[in-house]
């Protein structure tokens, strides 16, 4: 795509800068892309009921037309014009998570166009906890279609510094808030299955869903490839995800087995990323990514610990497998897709 000029809005307080916020409003209103913070990741947002501003958010990410964006509200008020039914289901979960990390997946109105929905019938909502993201939502006064801010198959954006270095050029504004809480993107659950479908997990959990709605199914391509012309539930699922230029190895077993495994693999330009406890069992440059039971801090880092294997130039890199329990369960699930599905176990 051509080089276009991109502004940078900087918001450390949404009443400090206010003058930001209508500005970022205004730009999404007149049909513009802005890169903007969530709790969860930055996300490329335009208005949603927009086909031509939708469109290029597909362009500025690289991303297949038939992978549908999540559509993001301020309140919900915002919400009953975008569904063709709003089940009863969807309003429980909305008390409960909302404003929050959780993609709520429903039958769609006609506002909203098949660029959007990526040719599918439902679409999926969310209202993030951001309060940012919530008053740039206000000031545009459209619900909000937006990605994740990264290049289609990059590591998704948790920093501003992430996001000027994968969309600058590409949109036409970018919003300087601050790092992101949560780390990993929303948990996606669908409510257009005969029993409700977790498609994504995140930082509301399995067990928290279950809580509201009693019987919650997980679907199979959270912990498997989806294997090869299958009509996934989810289309985000069966592209190649969240990988860094390294390649990335996945290694399921104890501390001690890890440590021996990559101690007597390491060759050049090749790292291990470990549980702080780990750390002193290393005999190559070793990166940490939390404690082994805080799930927490390993989704917050997640990201960044991708990116910077690339900015330290490595070629390879042995994760040690994070539990895949709680949060972690969405740990597991965005590095077995950074892998490329590639795990040993020992
Ligand atoms: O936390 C998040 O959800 C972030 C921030 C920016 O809000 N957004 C995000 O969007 O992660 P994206 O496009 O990177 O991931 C959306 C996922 C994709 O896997 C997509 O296939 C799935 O949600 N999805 C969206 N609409 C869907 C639908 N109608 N049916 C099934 N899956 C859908
Ligand atoms: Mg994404």
């Amino acid at each position: 795509m051509e080089n276009i000029e991109t502004r940078i809005l900087t918001v450390r307080g949404i009443e400090r800068d206010r003058e930001n916020i209508a500005e970022a409003g205004r730009l999404l209103r007149e049909g513009k892309t802005v890169i903007i913070p969530t709790e969860t990741v930055y996300g490329l947002a335009a208005n949603a009921c927009d086909p031509h501003a939708v469109a290029h958010i597909f362009s500025a990410k690289g991303r297949p037309q038939d992978n549908p964006l999540i559509v993001h509200i301020d309140s919900l008020e915002m919400l009953p014009s975008l569904v063709n039914v709003l089940p009863e289901a969807a309003l429980r979960l909305a008390n409960r998570f909302w404003p929050g990390p959780l993609t709520i997946i429903m039958p769609k109105s006609d506002k909203i166009p098949y660029i959007t929905s990526g040719g599918l019938d439902t679409v999926a909502v969310r209202m993030p906890s951001s309060e940012t993201a919530r008053a740039i939502i206000t000031a545009s006064g459209v619900p909000l279609a937006a990605p994740s801010a990264n290049l289609s198959g990059s590591p998704s954006p948790t920093t501003f510094a992430h996001c000027v270095h994968d969309m600058m050029g590409r949109v036409d504004a970018i919003v300087e808030g601050e790092p992101c809480s949560v780390g990993v993107e929303s948990t996606v659950i669908t409510l257009a299955t005969k029993i409700p479908r977790l498609l994504r997990p995140g930082a509301v959990t399995l067990a928290q869903l279950r809580e509201v709605l009693g019987e919650v199914e997980m679907d199979r391509c959270i912990l498997e490839q989806p294997e090869e012309n299958i009509k996934v539930s989810s289309p985000g699922m069966k592209y190649k995800h969240y990988a860094p230029g390294a390649d990335v190895i996945l290694i399921k077993g104890s501390a001690e087995n890890f440590a021996q495994y990559v101690n007597t693999h390491a060759d050049t330009d090749c790292c291990a990323v470990c549980f702080e406890e780990e750390m002193s069992l290393m005999h190559l440059p070793a990166l940490c990514y939390g404690k082994t039971e805080d799930y927490a801090a390993q989704a917050h880092i997640l990201f960044d610990l991708l990116r910077s294997l690339d900015d330290k130039g490595m070629t390879k890199a042995y994760i040690h497998s994070p539990h895949p329990e709680g949060i972690g369960l969405a740990v597991y699930n965005r590095l077995i897709r950074s892998a490329g599905f590639h795990v040993i176990e020992l």
